[in-house]
């Protein structure tokens, strides 16, 4: 004991990033659970700014092992450049260790990714195109090749020469593609191998010896539970199951060493890609608040959506997850608005809803029924205390609050890790 669960509480882009860098302070290891290099969270320290896409943001402290676990499916191309950014940065990644088990996304994958989205014509979902689905496809279907096999050269070849035999029906029969390169594919794959080496090791074992010591793990969720699998907006989705649940099949850990699970949620809403968002701001005031929190992928560069906080929404995956406490992400986002609104319930077909629908159709008919509240002039921006926020800013904090039915611990006022509020140490001093 104890691991604490982060997890995106919206759509995604909720401020991880930044909360696992102040959190990782006290932690001993971070570790990612599901998804991957369609993440990005941004983290701004003193040795700059950075876009993790699979590195845990544990990696900035030197009490930190990094883990990225399991459940996580790994583009090795992609894991070592961030690696050599990292490197070239000053950031060591000596303390980073990978699961043998996680699936690899292979450059077929990428491709079947953004083939597959061209195929879906108006009805495609907006994948952040990096394989990821097609990934989670194969590891289902048992058709996945794993870390651990890049290091076995004569299992890898067997293994190898059964799956591109059936891609390359797919992508000539199907898609009029060229066919993969076998004995290509398999070098690259032995390179990958070589260069991973060093960080591929069991870490379920290691994760578990750590929690059996005290040590404090904590869980760094990916993408926001309203993509879930089963419990997003599907099929508007990610392909992982991104809610405190995916952590523990994810990594292999008991439910009952995770002290608390923390919902990130930020101040307003946004998406990207396809898929309803019911609140959304498709006029000036979206603009201004896009603006002004540069709401742009650190995954793919492009425009989020932007919408008001959706109670009900928020409401759901508070419960799904059973958040003991929050985060309130990019308050100062807010700030010097005239006034501000929360969705407290929906509309739809006449009738007035009060819980989520996650059902996608449902949803896109479905009107916000939104609760004005005045907006704060003095602003919020890099505040430190509880008591030196707007008299309006804290109405609209409790507000969330009893809407989501968990303490908010952790006002974030600013994209820097001193520019948080501590309501109540989310992890307890030793
Ligand atoms: P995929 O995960 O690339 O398959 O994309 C599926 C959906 O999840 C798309 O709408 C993406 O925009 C969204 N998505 C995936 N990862 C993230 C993320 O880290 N932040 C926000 N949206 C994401």
């Amino acid at each position: 004991m104890p691991a604490y669960g982060i997890i995106g509480a919206q759509w995604g882009d909720e401020g991880k990033g930044k909360v696992v860098d102040f959190l990782a302070e006290r932690a001993d290891f971070v570790v990612r659970f599901s998804g991957g290099n369609n993440a990005g969270h941004t983290v701004i320290n003193d040795k700059g700014e950075f876009a993790l896409h699979l590195v845990p943001a544990g990696i900035f402290w030197p009490n930190c092992t990094s883990v990225i676990g399991p459940g996580v499916v790994i583009d090795p191309a992609a894991l070592l450049e961030e690696i050599d950014i990292l490197e070239s940065r000053g950031v060591d990644t000596s303390r980073l260790i990978i699961s043998d088990h996680a699936h690899v996304v292979m450059p077929y994958h990428v491709q079947l990714d953004q083939l597959e989205e061209m195929a879906r014509g108006d009805a495609a979902i907006g994948t952040t195109g990096r394989g990821i689905g097609p990934a989670y496809v194969d590891k289902i279907a048992r058709a996945g090749i794993r870390i651990g096999d890049l290091l076995d050269a004569e299992y890898l070849k067997g293994r190898l020469t059964s799956v591109v035999a059936s891609k390359n029906l797919i992508l000539t029969k199907v898609y009029g593609a060229e066919p993969i390169d076998l004995n290509a594919l398999y070098s690259q794959c032995l390179e990958y191998g070589a260069a991973l080496q060093r960080y591929v090791t069991s870490v379920e074992q290691r994760v578990s010896d750590a929690l059996d010591r005290g040590e404090r793990v904590v869980l760094e969720g990916a993408q926001g539970a309203l993509l879930d699998i089963d419990h997003g907006t599907y099929p508007y989705v990610t392909s992982s199951s991104v809610t405190i649940g995916g952590a523990c099949t994810g990594l292999g850990i008991p439910p009952q060493k995770i002290e608390s699970i923390i919902g990130i949620y930020k101040a307003y809403s946004t998406r990207v890609g396809a898929g309803p968002l019911a609140t959304e701001l498709e006029d000036e005031t979206g603009e201004h608040i896009r603006d002004v929190a540069q709401e742009y992928g650190a995954t793919t560069g492009r425009a989020r959506r932007v919408g008001w906080f959706d109670g009900p929404a928020a409401a759901h995956t508070s419960a799904i997850n059973g958040f003991t406490t929050a985060v309130l992400t990019r308050l100062d986002v807010l700030d010097g608005m005239p006034s501000v609104q929360i969705c407290v319930a929906y509309e739809v077909d006449g009738k007035r809803i009060d819980r989520f629908p996650s059902l996608p159709g449902f949803l896109a008919r479905a009107k916000p029924v939104l609760e004005e509240m005045p907006g704060w002039t003095t602003p919020t921006a890099g505040v430190t205390e509880l008591a030196q926020l707007p008299k309006e800013a804290l109405a609209y904090v409790n507000r969330i609050q009893e809407i989501i039915g968990c303490p908010i611990d952790l006002i974030s006022t600013g994209p820097k890790r001193h520019e948080s509020i501590t309501v109540q140490p989310i992890i307890s001093d030793r």
